[in-house]
């Protein structure tokens, strides 16, 4: 597999088979991860595996104790704008409609976001944080790293979906990885493979077209 073929094949998993991962393959995932560039060479990444009996115990903890939290910080701009705001509401729409949700389904929408709640199925997680005194370019430093570790692991044959919907949880996941308190919870991603009959991974997301966003000068 060539990087372009990673590059496309990589998509966000929401249903994945319980066959576990071992942690010999996730800890080479992160070691050839963290072969990403950061400015400084600062690897400000820091990321909690929950694997095996580890997920076993998170599972139980989100079964007895799940407890929201007000989020640490925005996942969009209020009052999103054009054109984001009708990206962020098309991949919506077309998610659930791979599901056969409709738009007035609201307890069916619910539903498929607590899948979150779950790793979506998958055996294996990463939580990973920042120290909260890092800026900008380092939560942008942490985002290169995990787009490098999702490509390695379709190179492994492997899927994973990166999950925001885990700050929301962030008091919860910092007790149960036992975090120092500078570190700050950015995400989750769920790790494991792929469930190919799950018609939510038959969703292929759009991309705006260069002329959009890029200009040669
Ligand atoms: C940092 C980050 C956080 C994300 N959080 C979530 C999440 O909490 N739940 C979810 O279902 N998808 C999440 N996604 C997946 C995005 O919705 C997805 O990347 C986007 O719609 C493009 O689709 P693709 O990944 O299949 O190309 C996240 C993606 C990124 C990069």
């Amino acid at each position: 597999m060539d990087v372009s073929e990673a590059v496309a094949a990589r998509m966000s998993v929401r249903a994945f088979l319980p066959d576990p991962v071992s942690d010999e393959v996730i800890t080479a995932l992160l070691a050839q991860a963290s072969r990403a560039p950061s400015g400084g060479n600062l690897q400000p990444w820091r990321i909690y595996v929950v694997n095996g009996s580890a997920m076993t115990r998170f599972r139980d903890l989100m079964a007895t104790e799940r407890k929201m939290s007000s989020g640490e910080y925005n996942m969009y701009p209020p009052d999103l704008w054009e054109p984001y705001r009708t990206n962020r509401y098309r991949i919506g729409e077309q998610m659930y409609a791979t599901i056969g949700i409709e738009r007035e389904d609201k307890a069916g929408r619910l539903a498929q976001l607590a899948r979150n709640e779950d790793f979506f199925g998958a055996p294996a997680g990463l939580f990973c944080f920042v120290d909260r005194r890092m800026g900008e370019p380092q939560w942008s430093d942490l985002g290169m790293f995990l787009q490098t570790f999702m490509l390695l692991a379709v190179e492994a044959g492997l899927g994973t979906c990166a999950q925001e919907y885990w700050s929301l949880f962030h008091e919860l996941v910092t007790g149960f990885v036992e975090a120092p308190e500078e570190e700050m919870l950015f995400c989750g991603m769920a790790i494991g493979y792929v469930d190919s009959e799950a018609a939510v991974n038959t969703l292929t997301s759009e991309r705006m077209p260069v002329e959009q966003w890029a200009r040669f000068l």
